[in-house]
């Protein structure tokens, strides 16, 4: 079909069938031959709404569908087909780290790679668009979907916005219809990482400044990378929610932007203007949201229960409508479902690709280059023939993946103690104490995690835990949060392990002190006790699939880490948000000046625990001064950054070189520097090799005072080193 063949069907279909394809439906729906079923019952959709719906989410399995496809198809009226889309957000049944690891790679070809991994796998099972990529910047580690965003910074989440853009729909334009592809949608739109005090679903309060310099460029790079749609986010900007914002939705993403791509409401976020209390009833909220351009409404009446009578009242000119359908036949389109609605749709590729070996080898490549060691006195990696004892609740479980791998099993996943037997390493294995939520907790697929124990068996696995440690040289000790501790709707006013871990930790440091930590988690935590007890720390996030392998090729030392922090580890919550790229203040604190009257706290230093691009390896690396091929850049012209690498350590490994730039004056305050480079160099001991960045005046741009969009002329200082405190620098001059 071309554009004409669409605009043609749609001038032939009636009111009802346009309104349909603003609706998306859930699969529960659609499981049992169209009979309504308890879940959704509260919709109260009717029998019309589901004959004439544009899209499904939240199931899967190619013959499920197929059929679904084929008897949706044959009772519409202009045999449109439906979109089936879902929340694919790292990897589908190949689970992969989550996105707050993938962060941690520092490698975005990687996650390009999983991505597309992840598209092939689910499209066989007839997913058509995934929910992915979140684009959001996250700054406070109590919200529980950081584990679902790259980090704290603009630049890290732009390039993987793209990398994952890509990995899923292909590089360049019209490749949908090539095999193994889904379409993405990036979210939320805008800004819903900046929850106040990271409640989840809490008001967002931001400078439109700081909102678009710093919120916005990640989603913009998915857009500029094709991204054929988005989604709003549940959250007010300037008081009012994304899904009735026309400022948001129209000014900045239709006309700024020149976004012509399908916006989606997030789950019943056009129901919730009306919760918002900026609209009195669904039938407002249906006004708004169709009048600041959402074109499908997921999960909720609003659209199918009153946008006909909108039209009708002469509230809303049915070319609105229009326009909306118009983009969601267009998706259909370019996904080629007009020319064949089953797309991917293959039993036999879900038997012999998901899962398969080649996919379980990237998921522990990628699991290995996430992990982040944040210190190392000497414990790891475990040599031969040392006597080492793996113990805590994470040694024993299948439970690695992350809170949204919804339709991958744990079983697919082999445990800790399976990969060490399985490697003929015959450490000694102990559980320890259960995952010890210190509160109820109910999983994304509302599976409650209850793992209560009574005090004699909680003492039995602590009494054993003692045992293997006493008679072991060296401790590793697997930590950490459960992923049902994580994740949306899971936000924490605490951020510690949970109390029975912590008991645990001081048992077994009471009889051993080497203790290497393995720390399990979806989000930055307080580590105090655990850095002040172990020697050796590695986060290792929530691995997925092969983390368990993955982890033991790092703990005995077959893989170096090479992971960086993409968001800081605070001191204590009590210091949230905290991140890198803060402005100066008018009273800057830097350690060691005394002075009262500055930016600081009486009690809790200003410096996070690890900060921001931290991560060391089993190497040692060295940087050299900063060389630059000129001191003063002209627009349009380009300088030339450059340092040596060395490996000066004694194994293979790669580090992460990051370059900063610092605006020292401008007509708005700016940050005290901003990530605008990073490459991951590997070498071997005793290589090395030159790493260079270009920088250009385009990569200084911000909204200045007058809410121009440009660089202005001054003083500039890069830094280049391996994480955002480094000091290595050099000064040029933008005239
Ligand atoms: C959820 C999430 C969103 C997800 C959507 C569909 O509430 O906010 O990220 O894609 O609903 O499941």
């Amino acid at each position: 079909m071309d554009r004409n063949d669409l605009i043609r069907l749609l001038e032939d279909m009636s009111l009802e069938e346009k309104i349909g394809q603003l609706v998306q439906i859930p699969g529960s729906f659609f499981e049992d031959d169209f009979i309504i079923t308890g879940p959704a019952n509260y919709i109260n959709y009717t029998g019309e709404d589901l004959a004439l719906a544009g899209s499904v989410l939240s199931i899967l399995g190619a013959g499920k569908l197929r059929a679904i496809q084929k008897r949706f198809m044959d009772n519409h009226p202009h045999h449109i087909p439906l979109i089936f889309m879902a929340d694919i957000i790292n990897g589908y049944r190949t689970v992969f780290p989550i996105p707050l690891g993938q962060g941690a790679m520092f490698n975005p070809q990687l996650s390009r790679e999983c991505a597309a991994i992840a598209a092939e796998e689910s499209a066989a099972s007839g997913v058509q668009l995934v929910f992915s990529p979140m684009a959001d910047l996250v700054r406070d580690a109590r919200w529980g979907r950081v584990m679902e965003s790259t980090g704290e910074d603009p630049y890290l989440n732009s390039v993987y916005t793209k990398a994952l853009v890509e990995g899923y729909q292909g590089e360049g334009s019209d490749n949908l219809r090539a095999k193994g592809r889904v379409s993405a949608c990036v979210k939320h739109f805008a800004a819903y990482g900046a929850a106040t005090a990271g409640r989840d679903y809490n008001t967002v309060e931001l400078s439109d400044r700081t909102f678009r310099d710093e919120y916005l460029p990640s989603y913009k790079a998915a857009v500029d990378a094709g991204c054929d749609s988005l989604m709003t986010s549940f959250n007010v900007l300037n008081r009012i929610p994304s899904s009735g914002n026309n400022y948001v939705m129209r000014t900045i993403l239709r006309e700024e932007w020149g976004y012509d791509g399908v916006v989606i409401s997030d789950w019943a976020a056009i129901n919730e203007l009306v919760t918002h209390r900026i609209a009195g009833d669904e039938k407002e909220a249906a006004y708004l949201a169709i009048n600041a351009g959402v074109d499908i409404d997921m999960c909720t009446r609003c659209y199918c229960g009153h946008l006909k009578e909108l039209v009708e009242e002469g509230r809303v000119d049915e070319r609105l409508i229009d326009e909306s359908v118009l983009r969601v036949l267009t998706l259909k389109n370019k996904l080629g479902l007009f020319e064949n609605p089953y797309r991917d749709m293959d039993e036999e590729k879900e038997k012999t690709f998901i899962l398969c070996d080649d996919n379980r080898a990237a998921s522990r490549r990628a699991a290995a280059e996430s992990f982040v060691l944040l210190k190392n006195d000497g414990i790891l990696p475990v040599g031969n023939g040392e006597k080492v004892a793996f113990i805590g609740p994470f040694t024993d479980t299948r439970e690695l993946n992350g809170s949204w791998s919804i339709f991958a099993g744990s079983e697919d996943n082999m445990t800790i103690e399976e990969v060490l037997r399985a490697e003929n390493l015959d450490y000694v294995t102990a559980k320890g104490c259960r995952f010890g939520a210190d509160y109820p907790l109910m999983g994304m697929g509302g599976a409650d995690q209850f793992d209560e124990l009574s005090p004699e068996a909680e003492e039995e696995l602590l009494t054993q835990a003692e045992e293997a440690a006493r008679g072991a040289e060296k401790v590793i000790l697997t930590l950490g949060e459960s992923n049902h501790m994580t994740g949306e709707a899971s936000s924490r006013g605490f951020i510690e392990i949970p109390r029975i871990q912590q008991r645990l930790l001081r048992r077994v440091a009471a009889v051993n002190d080497n203790i290497a930590v393995v720390l399990f988690t979806g989000r930055p935590l307080d580590i105090r006790e655990i850095s002040d007890t172990a020697k050796s720390v590695l986060v290792v996030w929530q691995p997925g699939t092969e983390g368990a392998g993955a982890i033991v090729d790092v703990v005995t030392g077959k893989i170096s880490p090479s992971g960086k922090l993409p968001m800081s580890f605070p001191y204590c919550v009590g210091q949230v948000p905290v991140y890198y790229n803060e402005l100066s203040t008018g009273r800057p604190y830097s350690a060691g000046n005394d002075n009262k009257f500055l930016s600081k706290y009486i009690d809790i230093p200003n410096a996070p625990a690890y900060p921001f691009g931290f991560g060391m390896s089993y190497s040692a690396f060295d940087i050299s001064e900063v060389r630059l091929d000129k001191s003063v850049l002209s627009k349009g012209d380009t300088i030339k950054a450059e340092v040596t690498v060395k490996n000066t350590g004694s194994v293979k490994a790669a580090e992460v070189v990051q370059m900063y730039i610092r605006d020292e004056y401008a007509s708005v305050a700016r940050p005290v520097r901003e990530l605008k480079g990073f490459t991951k160099i590997e070498l071997e001991p005793g290589e090395e090799r030159a790493a260079v960045f270009d920088i250009n005046e385009d990569m200084l741009r911000f909204t200045g005072a007058d809410d121009v969009y440009r660089a202005e002329e001054g003083m500039f200082t890069v830094y280049i080193g391996n994480d955002s405190t480094t000091e290595n620098e050099a000064k040029f001059e933008l005239v």
